[in-house]
């Protein structure tokens, strides 16, 4: 049966009904004042889950022209950064610092761990004259399903002084990132993710340090120049003309959350990572990050006796859930489970059973039929 897809994936995620009705309108002209009270409105509701007071701006960009809008408007040429790598991602915001002509230095782990936090400090600590202008870091590495240890990374960043610039792109509306309490300077995230509404809007949370730094900033910059976003922002406008209907759709989705609440919106996620996890240590199907680094949004798996891609194509073919696969080097090695933003217990206790027909279609046979399912159940049951 065609047109069940279940997106899996971590991003684009699954989206509401109340959110794609909300799109479903006509667009309203963006320099109206019911426009202007749309954005006030989402604009109080996105601070509320950053936990923040800083200003928060709402750009026409992926998850990558947020991050580089935070990169580009507070540093100059030839300014020193440090960039954790230890995937798709962190390698992207290295790139990104690169292509600007800036020093980039990178703190490593192989792909599947996570960033040394004490590698981090003992660069800082060495820099006694300060040259090291900011700290770029991906919070949750999607393409490994790594959770890095953002908290004591930014505690050494605060430590010295630098700007603390990360990538929330899937942490953030899934796990507890208070970025006023750690004192985060530039925060950086995409509407696809866990928003729960579809792609096509960047945002990024800006501190009054980083502003300070704005001032002196000499990157190039033009339509993601944030100076023009938070003047703008000030009277609830936008410089350039924002895809409206995705205000609708935002408008909505945050009413959701509000009404779930912060602590519940951490806890489902907490509670569809262990669930995941246990399920598939359960089909004794080996997990690519360790339960202490896993991400809040995404599970890997690295089979040794199936093949991934085979699994991935099951899944689709026959029950119409989309799985991701691997990326660069881990391409056909690696498949990764979603369970971010709108995802619920049932739709893990889904995905486990159609995986295990899977497993048996394939031949694979190290597990009793149903235990995946009662791991998860398990989980579900004990956190709920
Ligand atoms: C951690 C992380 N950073 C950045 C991005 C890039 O976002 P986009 O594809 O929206 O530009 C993604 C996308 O999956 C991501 O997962």
């Amino acid at each position: 049966m065609d047109n069940k897809l279940m997106l899996m994936i971590p991003g684009p995620t699954p989206v509401p009904e109340q959110v794609l009705l909300a799109m479903a309108k006509h667009p309203m002209g963006h320099r109206s004042s019911d426009f202007s009270a749309i954005m006030a409105e989402v604009t109080e509701g996105l601070k509320w889950l950053h936990q923040t007071q800083n200003d928060l701006l709402i750009l026409t960009t992926s998850g990558t022209g947020a991050m580089e809008a935070g990169i580009i408007n507070f540093l100059s040429p030839n300014d020193r950064v440090l960039v954790g790598c230890n995937g798709k991602f962190g390698d992207r915001w290295a790139e990104v610092a690169e292509a600007y002509g800036l020093q980039v230095e990178k703190i490593t782990a192989e792909w599947g761990k996570p960033l040394d936090p004490a590698q981090f400090q003992e660069k800082l600590e060495a820099d006694s004259e300060k040259t090291i202008k900011a700290v770029i870091v991906t919070h949750s590495e999607t393409s490994t399903g790594v959770l890095n240890d953002l908290e004591t990374i930014n505690r050494h960043v605060k430590a010295h002084g630098a700007l603390m610039m990360v990538d929330t792109v899937t942490s953030l509306g899934a796990y507890n990132v208070p970025v006023d309490t750690w004192g985060l300077d530039v925060v950086a995230s995409g509407s696809q993710k866990g928003y729960m509404i579809p792609p096509g809007l960047g945002f990024v949370a800006i501190s009054p340090k980083a502003w300070e730094a704005y001032k002196t900033a000499k990157l190039p910059k033009y339509y993601l120049d944030l100076g023009k976003y938070k003047k703008d922002a000030a009277k609830n406008t936008t410089p350039f003309t924002p895809p409206v209907n995705m205000f609708f759709a935002l408008q909505a989705a945050l009413r959701m959350m509000k009404a779930e609440g912060l602590e519940n919106i951490f806890a489902r996620h907490a509670r569809l990572t262990q669930a995941t996890r246990s399920a598939m240590k359960a089909l004794g199907l080996p997990l690519f990050a360790a339960d202490e680094a896993a991400s809040p949004a995404i599970t890997a798996v690295i089979p040794d006796t199936v093949d991934a891609e085979k699994v991935r194509s099951i899944m689709k073919k026959q029950f119409d859930i989309a799985l991701a696969g691997g990326q660069d080097h881990l391409k056909g090695k690696i498949f990764r489970i979603g369970h971010l933003g709108f995802v619920s217990d049932r739709d893990i206790l889904t995905a486990v059973s159609a995986l295990e027909a899977t497993l048996l279609e394939l031949g694979y046979e190290r597990f009793t039929p149903g235990a995946g399912v009662n791991a998860a159940a398990k989980v579900i049951a004990d956190l709920q």
